[in-house]
């Protein structure tokens, strides 16, 4: 009986130490083969209890059977230790270090344009005016009809419009300009009207540093009783003093546009006592009021239009337009 207990204590034994000392779970499923399968130490010692006596039979039977219950759980604890440190492994080989790239994330910002668009129309808000926008594509009528541009009058061409190939050929263009916004307000609104409209024009130009075929304006209409040159000149300065600063002033040149009678230029001068060109200015033709649907005899009104980006480019001391259309980020952050 001794030497039977003995086998089962050595087989047992035997297979615990084998147990732990699979390292891979691979290693492990080999080990349990050979220590629980058809041909293992204790798998023979339990086919062999039917040729024991009786009373020997049921001792080593017993020990038999313990022996496979402390192998299994030996297999399967290693099993649970070896699938834990597997885990380990592939969570650390798969980690993502979300706090890599913190140092060297960077903040984006508004494109000089856009804020130089938002600060001018927050100056005009501060002084009452309202936001108007209109399409980027335009009828012949409100880019040109409407604003008293004679048919087949040079200023026409002069605009170098993009046509645009829908409807009747001449019919329909890419605006060239934001004062078609005044009569689309003057329609939908009736004065007293103080608005601003900014917006994206298009003309046929070849792109070098001053002009780009794509480029932004900010259009003013003020329509009231008894509205005088004297008030567009002293809007004008106001706004030059709260864009600029109390340094700055104005002045206005004699000029012409078919959309305004008398018309003018409207020049800033700097500190340094040199004159920035913003844009063009006068009051609004009675045609045009007329064309918006109200009656010149009882209202009349004032318009301007400065080009946006020139803003943006004096004040950022850039001297070449079509940089700050490049799209190069090493560029544009530096803003
Ligand atoms: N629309 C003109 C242009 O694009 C600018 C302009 C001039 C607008 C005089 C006005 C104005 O409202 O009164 O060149």
């Amino acid at each position: 009986m001794t030497a039977e207990l003995d086998a089962v204590v050595r087989a047992r034994t035997d297979a615990l130490a084998k147990a732990a000392a699979a390292s891979t779970a691979g290693e492990l499923a080999a080990v349990e083969t050979e220590v629980l399968g058809r041909q293992s130490a204790i798998v023979e010692l339990r086919r062999s209890l039917g040729r024991l006596e009786p009373e020997v039979r049921k001792a080593v039977g017993q020990a038999v059977n313990e022996a496979m219950g402390a192998i299994g759980d030996a297999v399967a604890a290693r099993r649970r230790e070896l699938d834990a440190a597997d885990r380990a492994v592939r969570l650390e080989a798969e980690r993502l270090d979300l706090t890599e790239f913190a140092p060297r994330r960077r903040r984006g910002h508004l494109h000089p344009f856009t804020a130089a668009w938002e600060r001018l129309e927050d100056v005009f808000v501060g002084m009452g005016f309202e936001v108007a926008e209109g399409p980027e594509i335009e009828t012949e009528w409100f880019n040109f009809g409407a604003l008293n541009f004679p048919e087949g009058h040079p200023a026409r061409e002069s605009q170098d419009s993009l046509w645009v190939d829908w409807g009747a050929p001449g019919s329909t263009l890419l605006r060239t300009h934001t004062s078609p916004v005044q009569v689309r307000t003057m329609l939908a609104h009736e004065p007293p009207i103080y608005v601003v409209c900014p917006g994206r024009v298009f003309r046929q130009d070849t792109p070098d540093a001053t002009h780009m075929p794509v480029f932004h304006q900010i259009e003013g209409l003020v329509i009231d009783r008894g509205i005088s040159l004297g008030d567009l000149a002293g809007t004008l300065d106001s706004f030059v003093k709260a864009f600029f600063g109390g340094e700055f002033s104005s002045r206005l040149r004699p000029s012409y546009f078919p959309f305004t009678e008398p018309s003018a230029e409207f020049d800033v001068q700097r500190p340094d006592g040199s004159w920035l060109e913003l844009g063009g200015c006068g009051m609004v033709h009675p045609n045009v009021l007329r064309a918006g649907g109200i009656d010149p005899e009882q209202w009349s009104g004032f318009a301007f239009g400065f080009g946006i980006d020139r803003f943006a480019l004096t004040r950022h001391g850039v001297d070449d337009l079509r940089e700050f259309w490049s799209g190069d980020s090493r560029f544009l952050s530096q803003f």
